[in-house]
């Protein structure tokens, strides 16, 4: 691969990443950092990725197929800083012979973390008893105030059983919930440890109590959770997303929470991040948080050296671990 004349391959970061991160980041490359932090749009990247070998990104890069074939010829490869990888053309990429790596496992327990908090402060409107604390308005103790939907004992129905999937219900195990769920394939026995599995997503939602998105953005989960499918969930249920937001149509979630067909949702993702849906904010019943699943200082960290590990690989001349493209 060219190199500068220190030898160290050269990459553009398009986002400020924690400091042992960009510690490593200065030391084993020859690295252009973005201090100020500031978005980058398609045509920054393709104008600043000039004279560089590849570009560490986040998910807040968009890179579909038309900013792609505009990159310069020089950049061979694109890690990102996340699991997910819906915001890269991976056939462009592919097509271009540009390599994409990601960084599965090391957030799963952090966003399966955050999964369950959602899932408890959506089902025990934790959004309106901490403003009626804050704000002064808690009267009293009520035997019949703020009745929330009880957790213990429900069932879970878990929309993509794949390593965050499968962490949402070992802590859910913990609740003593009846783990149901939805995969492109069947578990082994070992992995699904005694959940039970429903071919057709369909047939998952007549179950789901609760459910919880935990599948990748593609064209097929697209709106995946709309009217229609909402209508076969029991009546009042809770919905959690902690993959993407472009999973859930928002109009019909927000019209099942309004008609209280929905008991509770608790979002961490949103379609157009960071803007979302107004119809979200009107909605007590809706516990949202600011895309924060694997927000923890050690799994920031560990993602960074994930995505260096793979760059290394990849400027070494060997398969780096994570590779999607
Ligand atoms: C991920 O890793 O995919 C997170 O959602 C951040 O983009």
């Amino acid at each position: 691969h060219p190199q500068n004349s220190a030898g160290k391959p050269r990459i553009l970061v398009t986002r400020k990443l924690p400091a042992a991160v960009e510690a490593r980041l200065a030391r084993d490359y020859d690295a252009t950092f973005n201090p100020t932090d500031s978005v980058f749009d398609g045509a920054r990247l393709v104008a600043e990725s000039a004279g560089h070998d590849g570009i560490l990104v986040c998910s807040t890069e968009k890179l579909p197929a038309a900013i792609i074939e505009k990159l310069p010829p020089e950049i061979k490869i694109v890690a990102t800083f996340s699991v997910g990888h819906d915001h890269i053309d991976i056939a462009a990429a592919k097509a271009r012979g540009l390599a994409v790596t990601n960084t599965p496992d090391v957030l799963t327990d952090a966003t399966a973390d955050t999964t369950l908090l959602l899932l408890l402060a959506a089902a025990r409107r934790a959004y309106e008893g901490e403003r009626m604390v804050r704000e002064d308005r808690w009267g009293r103790w009520e035997p019949t105030g703020m009745l929330g939907v009880h957790v213990t004992g429900k069932r879970l129905a878990i929309l993509g059983m794949g390593r965050i999937g499968r962490a949402v219900a070992q802590r859910a195990r913990g609740f003593e919930m009846e783990i149901h769920y939805n995969n492109r394939s069947r578990l082994s026995p070992e992995l699904e440890q005694g959940a039970i599995f429903h071919e057709d997503p369909e047939e998952l939602l007549t179950v789901a109590d609760f459910l919880s998105i935990n599948c990748p953005a593609t064209k097929e989960t697209h709106h995946f959770l709309n009217a229609d499918r909402i209508a076969r969930m029991p009546d009042g249920a809770v919905v959690v997303n902690t993959a993407r937001g472009s999973i859930v149509h928002d109009e019909s979630l927000i019209a099942a929470l309004t008609s209280g067909k929905l008991a509770a949702a608790g979002l961490d993702v949103f379609a157009n991040e960071p803007a979302i849906h107004p119809g979200y904010r009107d909605l007590p019943n809706c516990f949202l948080l600011p895309h924060i699943g694997s927000a923890t200082k050690e799994t920031r960290d560990a993602m960074g050296f994930r995505a260096l590990d793979n760059l290394d690989a990849f400027f070494a001349g060997k398969p780096p671990r994570d590779r999607v493209a």
